[in-house]
């Protein structure tokens, strides 16, 4: 199967558009067809044996998003001490989650012991479940994209509370938890690239050929 060309413009506009999402959900809820393309992208993404570690589990319950958003609090709190005087005044004003507002939560992921032990590809490097799981976020996060939803994803939150509130087991691990909702509208760029806290690499400055440097 092949490819057209405006196949290929939609999958570039959806990928340069995606924006991580805090402040612009809108209440709104998502259809659960919707829902379920979104997760299936998610599951059809690459993973190493084809071990398929994650599993996503679908917050609603506003009591459940309080627990969740008093974890940030706590972990953002602790991070406002690591930066120096000057970045520490900006870290503090900038919105870093989106958890009460929008209407689902999604925490994808990654039970360390599915399909066996002894898993094709995770012989070598044993983080490759983990990043298997990372593959399926980035899925689900394009895949929201087209369907004009956002996401953002909130990783200011301490794992093991999160397994907590979550009920997820010790040999599962919380990879990322995604605040998701349709918008009111996608920022052009990055916000902290907005907000002058960082800005976007140069490309051809991050390829090397043959080797490093
Ligand atoms: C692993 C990972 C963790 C992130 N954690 C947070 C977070 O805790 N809070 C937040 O506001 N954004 C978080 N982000 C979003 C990044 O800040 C964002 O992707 C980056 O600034 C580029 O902006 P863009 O995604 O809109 O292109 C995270 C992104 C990734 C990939």
């Amino acid at each position: 199967m092949k490819i057209t060309k405006d196949e290929r413009d939609a999958v570039y506009k959806t990928i340069f558009s995606r924006r991580d999402v805090r402040g612009e959900f809108k209440s709104e809820p998502i259809p659960d067809e919707v829902l379920k393309r979104v997760l299936t992208a998610a599951h059809h993404a690459p993973s190493v044996g084809f071990m398929q570690p994650w599993n996503f589990i679908v917050v609603k319950n506003t009591e459940t998003k309080k627990k969740i958003k008093k974890a940030f609090a706590s972990a953002h709190a602790e991070a406002t001490k690591m930066f120096d005087e000057e970045k520490r005044k900006k870290y503090k004003s900038l919105k870093l989650e989106g958890i009460i507002e929008a209407p689902i939560g999604i925490c994808v992921t990654c039970d360390r012991t599915r399909n066996g032990p002894v898993v094709i590809g995770r012989t070598a490097i044993p983080e490759m479940d983990l990043y298997s799981s990372v593959c399926a976020v980035q899925n689900l996060w394009i895949a929201a994209r087209a369907e004009n939803l956002g996401v953002g994803w909130v990783s200011i939150i301490d794992n093991q509370a999160l397994r907590e509130i979550l009920k997820i087991p010790d040999h599962v691990v919380p990879v990322a938890y995604l605040c998701v909702g349709y918008v009111s509208f996608f920022h052009e760029k990055p916000v902290l690239e907005k907000a002058g806290w960082l800005y976007r690499e140069d490309l051809d400055s991050l390829i090397y050929y043959e080797n490093w440097g």
